[in-house]
C-alpha cells in the first residue's frame, strides 16, 4: 500500500534512477537484460514500472513478443508515453497484479523482473514467484535484476541514499543465499551478470522429471 502511493507520486521522476546509476551503456543491467533475450521470443517484463526493459527488449528484439505489466496506473501512463515516442508495436502493457495475472499457463519464454524482489516481504515475494513459475514455459528462464552494493569508493557513496532508503526487504535479500532460495522454488540459477550496482541473474525452471 505504501508502496503504491509512493510509485503514484514519483512515477513523472522515476526515470532519474537510470540516468544517474545506469549511465554507462557497457554496464547497465538494461543490456544485461537484452542479451539473455533470444530473437523471436515471447517476453514478459513483470512489474515493468516506466518500461525501461520492456520497451528496450522491444526495440533490440523487434522480432520478440513483450509484454509489460503493473500495478501502477502512473508508472504504466510514463510507460505507454515512452513506448508512444519509441514506437515499438511489438509491446503491450497491462495494468495488473504480479500475483494473479490474467496470463495462460506457460506462455513465456522470458520473465524479466527488475529491482522489485527486494522491496517485497518474504510471503508476497514467494507469491510472485509461484506466481512467474507458472507463466514460464518448460525451458524458460526468469531474469532478475537486484541491487548488488559497488565496491568501488565514489559508487559506494553514490550508492548509499540507495542503500538507506530501502526498507528491511533489502537487507534481508543481501543476506540471502540466493542459489538455495531459488531451489525452493524449482528454480536453478544458471549464469550471473555483474553490472553496475546490480546484478542480472538468468534462472532456470527445473522440470519437475528433474528433480
Ligand atoms: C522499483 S520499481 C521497478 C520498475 C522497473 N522494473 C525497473 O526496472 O525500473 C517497482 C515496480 O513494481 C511495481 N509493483 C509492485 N508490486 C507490484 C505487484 N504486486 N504487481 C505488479 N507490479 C507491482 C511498482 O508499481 C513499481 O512500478
Amino acid at each position: 500500500m505504501y508502496y503504491q502511493l509512493y510509485y503514484k507520486l514519483t512515477a513523472g521522476a522515476y526515470d532519474l534512477l537510470d540516468f544517474v546509476y545506469f549511465r554507462n551503456p557497457g554496464k547497465s543491467p538494461r543490456k544485461a537484460v537484452v542479451s539473455c533475450i533470444g530473437k523471436k521470443e515471447s517476453v514478459l517484463d513483470i512489474c515493468c514500472g516506466t518500461g525501461a526493459n520492456a520497451i528496450k527488449i522491444a526495440k533490440e528484439r523487434p522480432d520478440a513478443k513483450v509484454v509489460g505489466a503493473d500495478i501502477s496506473k502512473e508508472m504504466l501512463a510514463v510507460a505507454k508515453e515512452k513506448r508512444r515516442k519509441a514506437g515499438a508495436p511489438n509491446l503491450k502493457f497491462y495494468h495488473m497484479d504480479a500475483t494473479k495475472t490474467e496470463f495462460k499457463d506457460a506462455c513465456f519464454d522470458k520473465i524479466s523482473m527488475a529491482l522489485v524482489l527486494h522491496e517485497m516481504p518474504e510471503e508476497l515475494a514467494g507469491r510472485v514467484i509461484c506466481e512467474l513459475k507458472r507463466l514460464l514455459k518448460d525451458n524458460g528462464e526468469l531474469i532478475i535484476t537486484e541491487w548488488e552494493p559497488s565496491k568501488i569508493r565514489w559508487q559506494k557513496l553514490l550508492f548509499l541514499p540507495i542503500h538507506l532508503m530501502e526498507p528491511k526487504s533489502y537487507r534481508i535479500l543481501l543476506k540471502k543465499d540466493l542459489n538455495a532460495y531459488f531451489k525452493t522454488f524449482g528454480l536453478e540459477i544458471v549464469e550471473t551478470k555483474h553490472c553496475d550496482y546490480t546484478k542480472v541473474l538468468r534462472i532456470r525452471k527445473v522440470k519437475s522429471d528433474e528433480r
